[in-house]
């Protein structure tokens, strides 16, 4: 028994969890799913996977992408990049509700499945079913060898390494970096974006790395505003654009692990209904990077204020005007608005994992979860 625990303090390289662990890796984990697939120098863009079966992606006329969890997220980020730069109609879908809604699939669909595990049964069985109809499947998996690369057609690997906390991280950024990649190879290959966009994106994808260590660089300031809120009964996510799919990871990752009620929301859509719940006990997280909603979220963050709830904003370096709005913000390096969830994440995965660890909670493996759910 305690060799398994010392191989286990080994294996968290002198972090206290594995969480912590796969949180900090990501400067590196993002750095490996694009080695050797971008070079902003050179325009080189290339997901080997992709290559044979490109040619059915640029005439799909629709995509659809399938996944659970925090898959399902990156998916929701790879929809708002797939319409704006390779112009091209996005579903994305939970995978359970897809295989048991006898879903119209036309021969030509394209399906992307996005699994960390390569296991989930859902997953696997809304493949089939697509299969089944005609469809091309592209799977992007963080393990290599598991059960849904071998049941698509061709797909890319996000190359995470091996992820052990139950609650995703470093396998959620490099989700998103490849399913960035596979919209802007798209896009070139349609020639729906523009040369400039091209060369901003992969120049800025190549950034992200460092930008990600200068978020982690400042983890006391999110420690120290999670000891204020550890308490809190509910929480609130909200942002618009690209940062709402990450609203709906920072709320899914709180609860996850730290068993605290959370919601994740557009924040234009508070006032249908979660502005009901704003009183002074309500903690908000605003994602309020300086985009084209920036003028929109402000104002969300004013009726926030209004009504007394307590305002923590992720906020672009330098914001002078959100500073004097919010109880806390936490400042992020400013990149393309598209790539922007793969910074403004950060800071919610590590709110989560210090609110979770001061209340005592197994942040690694978390009571009624699982990391790969093979059973429906
Ligand atoms: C479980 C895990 C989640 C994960 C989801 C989908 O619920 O706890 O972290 O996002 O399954 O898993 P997959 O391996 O398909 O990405």
């Amino acid at each position: 028994h305690t060799l398994e625990m010392e191989l286990e303090s080994i294996e968290k390289g002198g972090y206290e969890h594995f969480m912590l662990k796969e949180i900090f890796e990501q400067p590196r984990s993002v750095h490996d799913s694009m080695r050797g697939r971008v070079n902003s120098a050179t325009g080189h863009l290339l997901l080997g996977g992709l290559r044979e079966y490109l040619n059915k992606m640029i005439h799909a006329r629709r995509i659809i992408i399938i996944g659970c969890g925090t898959s399902w997220h990156a998916g929701l980020v790879a929809e708002y990049i797939f319409e704006e730069f390779a112009r091209v109609p996005v579903e994305v879908e939970y995978a359970s509700e897809f295989r048991y809604r006898n879903p119209i699939i036309n021969e030509g669909d394209v399906v992307i499945a996005i699994s960390q595990s390569g296991e989930t049964a859902d997953t696997l069985a809304a493949i089939e079913l697509a299969k089944s109809k005609g469809a091309i499947i592209f799977g992007v998996c963080n393990v290599v060898g598991s059960s849904i690369p071998r049941a698509t057609h061709a797909g890319a690997y996000t190359h995470a390494g091996p992820e052990i906390g139950v609650a995703s991280t470093k396998a959620f950024t490099a989700q998103v970096v490849v399913l960035t990649m596979m919209g802007i190879i798209l896009a070139k290959a349609k020639g729906t974006i523009s040369e400039t966009d091209y060369r901003k994106l992969l120049v800025e994808l190549e950034t992200i790395p460092e930008k990600i260590e200068k978020i982690l660089s400042n983890h006391k300031q999110i420690e120290y505003i999670s000891d204020l809120f550890k308490e809190a009964r509910n929480f609130l996510f909200l942002g618009r654009g690209y940062n709402f799919p990450v609203a709906l990871e920072g709320a899914l990752k709180l609860k996850e692990i730290s068993y605290i009620h959370a919601e994740g929301y557009p924040a234009a859509e508070m006032k249908h209904g979660p502005i009901a719940l704003i009183d002074e006990e309500m903690p908000v997280v605003f994602i309020a990077t300086k985009d084209s909603s920036y003028e929109k979220i402000v104002s969300n963050i004013q009726e926030v204020r209004a009504r007394k709830g307590r305002v923590i904003a992720v906020v672009t370096e330098n914001d002078k005007l959100i500073s004097q709005m919010a109880e806390f913000i936490i400042e992020i390096p400013h990149t393309h608005e598209a790539l922007m969830p793969l910074l403004s994440v950060i800071p919610l995965q590590l709110l989560s994992y210090y609110i979770a660890v001061m209340r005592g909670c197994n942040v690694d493996q978390p009571r009624n979860l699982a990391k790969s759910v093979t059973v429906e």
